[in-house]
């Protein structure tokens, strides 16, 4: 046992690199700096008011800024975004980035060396939550970079979560947590922030396989297809429906700490596909929203879907692409996929 008496994300990495010794230092590197990337952020959430960082961003015009979502920027969500760019950016382990807050991939800038994988990442989710101040979060996917020196396109981003080689968030809540998966279990960390490391808490965080608990904004019931409202029906019957028990329900509006709940206790959460805008086939983003998750739920024996079947296995076509999404204890969303497959 380390003398700290718990260990480091540092010496939990090269533990796990020591067990798989064809793996390159490079990648500890990357993970290393993606840490600090969240230390920062969550330094900057943590002074709240205090250091100014509330309310929305000033565009170039004067109004609102507004991003490639058609949504108003909080000023946390850009500097948790520079924070992401600048901090990642030198370390010669990626050769490009792609983030919810920037419209086009974010190629290396030719100062710094090209490296091996890709950071797909959500600097900053549940951005409604920022000024009530309340559990915000980052949300990282890293892929395989192409090899050789080609310029890097969209098209480089565009794999499958099943093609993801680490996966994790960052938790801005009472604690700061790192939760990381890089195929082999979740381990969750906590923030020390005396010894400014994350500290290995939650070793190999499971999923149960059955909840009582569900989480969905039901201000959408309205247009939910048949299955997820026939779902929530049920949920809501309590003992005297088909469940024959009764549920008990959550919704946070920052789905990184819907996902956190879900992997300390169980729970299933839905953002499903719906009806609300024929231009956004489900509110969530496929790369650096659902899959990550998808992964990091996969990993720790619970499922994630579509509704229709595993996330994980969706082939991307766009760099912002909405998905529905429906993860958490297995039973419960087996169910959901069943009640998709029936004919309605
Ligand atoms: P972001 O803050 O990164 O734009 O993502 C917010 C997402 C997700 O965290 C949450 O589950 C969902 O939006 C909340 O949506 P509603 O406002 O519809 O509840
Ligand atoms: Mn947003
Ligand atoms: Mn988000
Ligand atoms: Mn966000």
């Amino acid at each position: 046992m380390p003398l700290t008496g718990r260990q480091t994300l540092t010496q939990y990495l090269i533990e796990q690199r020591r067990r798989y010794p064809a793996a390159s230092g490079n990648f500890n590197a990357l993970i290393l700096d993606v840490a600090m990337a969240c230390k920062a952020i969550a330094r900057a959430v943590g002074q709240g008011a205090l250091a100014g960082v509330h309310g929305a961003q000033t565009g170039e015009l004067g109004g609102n800024s507004i991003n490639v979502q058609g949504e108003t920027q909080q000023k946390l969500d850009v500097l948790a975004n520079d924070y992401f760019l600048r901090i990642n950016e030198w370390g010669g382990h990626l050769a490009g980035m792609a983030s919810e807050e920037l419209e086009a991939p974010y190629p290396i800038p030719a100062a710094y060396p090209r490296g091996s994988y890709l950071l797909v990442f959500d600097p900053l989710d549940g951005s409604s939550n920022i000024d009530v101040n309340l559990t915000v979060g980052s949300i990282f996917s890293i892929l395989r970079a192409p090899s050789g020196d080609e310029e890097l396109s969209e098209a480089d981003f565009l794999q499958a979560g099943r093609e993801q080689v680490a996966a994790g968030y960052a938790l801005y809540g009472p604690s700061t947590m790192l939760v990381l998966s890089v195929g082999d279990g979740v381990d969750g960390f906590t923030l020390d922030k005396d010894l400014g490391e994350f500290m290995l808490t939650h070793p190999r965080m499971q999923v149960p396989p059955s909840t009582q608990e569900f989480a969905i904004n039901a201000s959408n019931s309205r247009f939910w297809e048949a299955p997820v409202k026939r779902f929530v029906d049920e949920c809501l019957a309590g003992k005297s429906g088909p469940r024959e028990k009764d549920f008990n329900m959550r919704w946070i509006a920052s789905m990184v700490a819907e996902a956190h709940r879900i992997l300390t206790r169980g729970g299933v959460f839905l953002y499903p596909r719906d009806s609300k805008d024929a231009s956004k086939p489900g509110r969530l983003r496929l790369l650096y929203e659902a899959n990550p998750i998808g992964f990091l739920i996969e990993q720790a024996g619970g499922r994630a879907s579509t509704g229709y079947g595993p996330v994980l296995q969706e082939q991307p076509t766009q760099l912002h692409q909405r998905i529905g999404l429906v993860f958490g204890s297995r039973h419960e969303v087996e169910r959901i996929e069943r009640y998709h497959a029936e004919p309605q």
